[in-house]
């Protein structure tokens, strides 16, 4: 089921039992991040606070904070249902009878929703629309998350930009600082494609016009958090997961289409060569991201809805709500991973590690040196260039079960021969790399070893007791008084 809109899946959040209002008017400077910190830890419902102190306008967070609510996000019972409909969909079956072709139709149907369409008139998000001296950002209830933040953010923005060359869309979600009325931080990260269309429109000594979206199906936010190939348009991947076209509408200051169903939209645009001190900010690395130097977004243009809500996150030391944005991508992610490295079985990102510092992966190993060609493949994939340590064992391992991970990694490498360290490109909030971006990964090959790797002593089996006594010692169990 698509929801209309961000109100549509509080609403329905709130049916369900997984939203609680909150009509104290806790104040957006700090007072908002302790009590979501503590819920957000806790396993808690999402927080609608009415009134924010000081704004007329109510901030949700946490929206996404559980398996329940990213799934319900997304539209379904559980988000593995949308890994297995992609692995489904990559199946190459080419069809030869009737009833084949038409058993395809489902397959191609939910392709045809991918689409976002573009529509005339104003969307809702446009029914109050604000130019020039009109333009007063700081009236919006921005979230200062820790004492030590540079300033307040919006923290669950949707970054719309065009890539000057192709004109093809990206959505991503990048922090925004608050600078003043009508100008903000933009912290597109080096390696991000909103970054890339910047430095694009750079090198033409342009300015590059974007969209800064807020609320939309949650479907949308999501996208923008999803680490599509560059060229695959968020908003396609937003109509495929809500099985219904994301509807767009034109700006009003600027060549940038927008959901027309969004609570809050900033318009306007970054020149060429401009930039600012952004930061620090309480990172979800659990530490704060250092000051840096960041590209400057100048408002043009504030529309909303008559009534809007603000969608607001935090992130700190983890778990926090994007926990769950991550596995979500962990597990629809790996059917496409899995396209391009099929021996791999499953993959764990824990939350702990912050998913860019450590990936579990379970392997079919089926030749000598599996293990390091797995981990090469992942250090070269999209923003798994990012992990840090990766870990390789056998597809009997359950990569989800961190007890069995630690007691199969452990017992089965010996560190010298099993490591393999490499560098290549770091997440740019690592605060320990050698460099910003730039660094050093290690993984470690803990399968069995083979004789064909070079290993000549004799691997032992895993402990086992044999099934008859397991089965006589059942069927005894109750008469020992151990129940
Ligand atoms: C809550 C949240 C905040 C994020 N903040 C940033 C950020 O400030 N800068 C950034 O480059 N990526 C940030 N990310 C990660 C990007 O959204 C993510 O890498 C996304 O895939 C980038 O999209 P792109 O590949 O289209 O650039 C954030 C993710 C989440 C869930």
């Amino acid at each position: 089921m698509a929801y209309r809109d961000f109100q549509h899946f509080l609403e329905i959040l709130e049916q369900q039992g997984e939203l609680k209002r909150i009509s104290y008017p806790l104040d957006p400077v700090l007072e908002i991040t302790e009590v979501a910190d503590r819920v957000m830890k806790s396993g808690g419902p999402a927080l609608l606070i009415e009134g924010p102190k000081g704004y007329d306008i109510p901030v949700a967070i946490n929206t996404f904070g559980s398996r329940r609510r990213m799934s319900m996000a997304l539209g379904v019972q559980d988000f593995e249902e949308i890994a297995r409909e992609i692995e489904n969909l990559l199946k190459p079956e080419i069809p030869e009878r009737f009833i084949e072709k038409i058993g395809m139709l489902p397959k191609l149907l939910r392709l045809a929703d991918m689409p976002p369409k573009k529509r005339g008139g104003d969307g809702l998000c446009q029914q109050v629309v604000l130019t020039g001296d009109e333009v007063d950002i700081e009236k919006l209830p921005h979230l200062k998350c820790w004492p030590e933040d540079g300033g307040r953010y919006i923290t669950l923005p949707l970054v719309f930009t065009h890539d000057p060359n192709t004109g093809k869309r990206n959505v991503g979600m990048y922090r925004i600082q608050v600078l003043n009325r009508n100008t903000t931080a933009m912290h597109w990260q080096l390696h991000k494609v909103g970054a890339e269309h910047y430095r694009l429109a750079e090198e033409k000594q342009q300015p590059i016009q974007v969209a800064v979206v807020l609320g939309g199906d949650p479907a949308l936010t999501y996208s923008a958090t999803a680490p599509l190939p560059p060229g695959i348009d968020e908003m396609m991947f937003a109509g495929f997961l809500r099985r219904q076209p994301v509807e767009l509408v034109k700006c009003k200051t600027v060549d940038v289409w927008v959901p027309a169903d969004a609570e809050i939209v900033l318009e306007g645009y970054v020149n060429p060569g401009e930039r600012v001190m952004e930061g620090p900010f309480g990172d979800h690395t659990g530490y704060y991201s250092l000051a840096d130097l960041y590209p400057v977004f100048h408002v043009t243009a504030v529309t909303h809805r008559r009534n809007p809500v603000y969608p607001a996150t935090i992130v700190g030391r983890p778990p926090m709500e994007d926990a769950w944005l991550g596995k979500a991508t962990e597990r629809i992610f790996l059917p496409l991973i899995r396209l391009m490295v099929p021996e791999i079985v499953d993959m764990n990102l824990p939350v702990e590690a912050c998913f860019h510092n450590l990936a579990i992966v379970s392997i079919k190993k089926r030749y000598p040196g599996h293990a390091f060609k797995v981990m090469n493949a992942l250090w070269g994939l999209g923003q798994l260039m990012f992990t840090k340590i990766i870990i390789v064992v056998d597809d009997d391992v359950n990569v989800h079960d961190m007890y069995e991970v630690i007691w199969r990694f452990t017992n089965n490498i010996d560190p010298e021969r099993d490591m393999l360290v490499t560098r290549g490109p770091i997440d740019v909030l690592d605060h320990a790399s050698r460099m910003l971006g730039f660094g050093s990964k290690i993984g470690f090959d803990a399968t069995r070893k083979w004789p064909s790797e070079g290993f000549t002593r004799e691997w032992p089996e895993v402990i086992t007791m044999s099934p008859e006594v397991k089965q006589r010692i059942d069927q005894i169990w109750h008469q020992l008084g151990l129940d």
